[in-house]
C-alpha cells in the first residue's frame, strides 16, 4: 500500500504525506534570532517534499534556553526573522511548525544567565547546578509567556505549533512524579501534575481560535524506578484530546540519562509497543518518532495502524531529500546509522552528519 504518500489532516492543515521532520535543534540561531544558515537548512529540508517540518525547540522566556544556537519566541524583535524562515519553507509548498520548548532544569547558568527552574528544587547532576523552584505566581506568568510566544509564532506564519511535552524540559518535569514533588495545586496526583500543560494548551487555543493546529510532543512515561508508566501518559493525552488538541508526538519522558530518548545505533522504531498501546486508547492524529531508518517498516506504521506519520530526525541531517527519494523509488532505507555524531557537532556549533 501507499498510504505513506497520501495526505494527513490535522485541524485546519493538510498535509501532503505521512512524513514529518521531528524537531531538530541545529545551534545555529544568533543570539535567539535566525541565521542565514538555518534559510539555507529549511529552504533545502522544504525541497524534500517532507510532509511537516518541525523546527528545532524555540525558547518562549530567555530563562528556558538551553543552548545558545536556539532560537526564542519571547520578543517581538524575533518575528521579522521567524518569517523569513517560514517563508523559505512555504516558497516550496512545505508547512512548517514551531515546536516551543523550556528547557526548565536543565538549562545552565552559563548559558541562559539565569539559575535553572522546575516544579521542585533539587541539585541536578548532570549540571551540577542547583534549580529553583517556581512558585505558582511564576507558574501562572509562564501560562501567560507561552500564549504569547505562540501568538509570535502565528504572526510569523507558522503553519501549526507543538509543545514540548516530553524529554525531562519543563513541561515533561511537571508531568513527572520524580521531578515534581509540589504538594500544591501543580503537584501531587497526575491530574494536578497535568494542570500546567493542560493551562499552556488552553490559553493557546483561546488565543489562536479553534481551527489553528495545537500539537504536543509528550513523553508518555519515564525511563525510572518512580517514573510515571504508560498508563498515565495515557491518561494525560487522553485529557489533552478530549480539550480538543490536534495531533501528539510520542516519545519518552524523564531519561536515565540525558539523550536517551536519541538512541545510538537503532535501525528499528523503538516506541512501537508503547505506540499500538496509545492508539488503541486515542483517536486523534498519532505520530511515531525513534529509529525508523528502512522505508518498508515506515509504511508499515502507516499501514498496520500503528500510528498516522512517522517522524525522523537524524536521517534528515543526514539526507534532507530522503522523502522525495524514497517517492522516487530511488532509496529503500536512510543512510543514518545512528552513530550520534550529529549531536556533538551540534553543541559544537556545526549542524552535519559525519558520513556527507
Ligand atoms: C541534533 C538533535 C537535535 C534535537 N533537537 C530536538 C528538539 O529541539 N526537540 C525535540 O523534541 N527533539 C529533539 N531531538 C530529538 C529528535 O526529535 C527525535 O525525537 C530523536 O532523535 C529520535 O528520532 P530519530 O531516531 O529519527 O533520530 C533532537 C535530536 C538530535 C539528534
Amino acid at each position: 500500500m501507499n498510504k505513506i504518500f497520501t495526505p494527513l489532516k490535522i485541524n485546519r492543515m493538510v498535509l501532503p504525506n505521512r512524513f514529518v521532520r521531528s524537531a531538530t535543534v541545529d545551534n545555529l540561531g544568533q543570539h535567539g534570532r535566525v541565521s542565514e544558515a538555518q534559510l539555507d537548512l529549511y529552504g533545502a529540508l522544504s525541497e524534500g517534499e517532507i510532509g511537516l517540518i518541525i523546527s528545532g525547540g524555540i525558547y518562549p522566556t530567555l530563562d528556558g534556553l538551553g543552548a545558545t544556537g536556539q532560537l526564542g519566541a519571547h520578543t517581538d524583535d524575533v518575528i521579522p526573522g521567524l518569517r523569513r524562515l517560514v517563508d523559505a519553507v512555504h516558497k516550496n509548498n512545505g508547512k512548517i511548525a514551531a515546536q516551543i520548548l523550556h528547557g526548565g532544569f536543565r538549562c545552565q547558568t552559563e548559558v541562559s544567565g539565569f539559575q535553572p527552574i522546575g516544579p521542585s528544587a533539587m541539585f541536578y547532576e548532570e549540571t551540577g547546578l542547583q534549580v529553583r523552584e517556581l512558585s505558582s505566581d511564576e507558574i501562572y506568568g509562564l501560562v501567560e509567556s507561552y500564549a504569547q510566544a505562540a501568538r509570535r509564532l502565528i504572526e510569523s506564519g507558522f503553519d501549526a505549533v507543538q509543545l514540548h511535552g516530553a524529554h525531562g524540559w519543563l513541561l515533561s518535569a511537571f508531568l513527572s512524579p520524580v521531578m515534581n514533588k509540589r504538594e500544591d495545586e501543580w503537584g501531587g496526583s497526575s491530574e494536578a501534575r497535568s494542570r500546567f500543560v493542560r493551562l499552556i494548551y488552553e490559553g493557546i487555543r483561546k488565543m489562536a481560535g479553534p481551527d489553528y493546529p495545537i500539537m504536543i510532543k509528550l513523553g508518555f512515561k519515564d525511563y525510572h524506578m518512580d517514573g510515571k508508566p504508560l498508563s498515565e501518559g495515557i491518561e494525560t493525552a487522553l485529557m489533552l484530546e478530549s480539550l480538543g488538541m490536534d495531533a501528539i508526538e510520542l516519545s519518552e519522558g524523564i531519561e536515565p540519562k540525558w539523550g536517551h530518548h536519541i538512541r545510538p545505533n537503532a535501525l528499528e522504531p523503538y516506541y512501537k509497543e508503547e505506540c499500538l498501546r496509545a492508539r488503541q486508547a486515542l483517536s486523534l492524529p498519532l505520530i511515531l518518532v525513534g529509529g525508523m531508518r528502512r522505508l518498508r517498516d515506515m509504511r508499515g506504521i502507516i499501514d498496520d495502524g500503528f500510528a498516522d506519520a512517522v517522524s525522523l530526525c537524524r536521517p534528515f541531517i543526514n539526507a534532507p531529500d530522503i522523502v522525495r527519494r524514497f517517492k522516487e523509488g530511488t532509496a529503500e532505507f536512510s543512510e543514518c546509522t545512528s552513530c550520534n555524531e550529529c549531536i556533538e557537532r551540534m553543541l559544537e556549533g556545526r549542524f552535519q552528519c559525519t558520513l556527507t
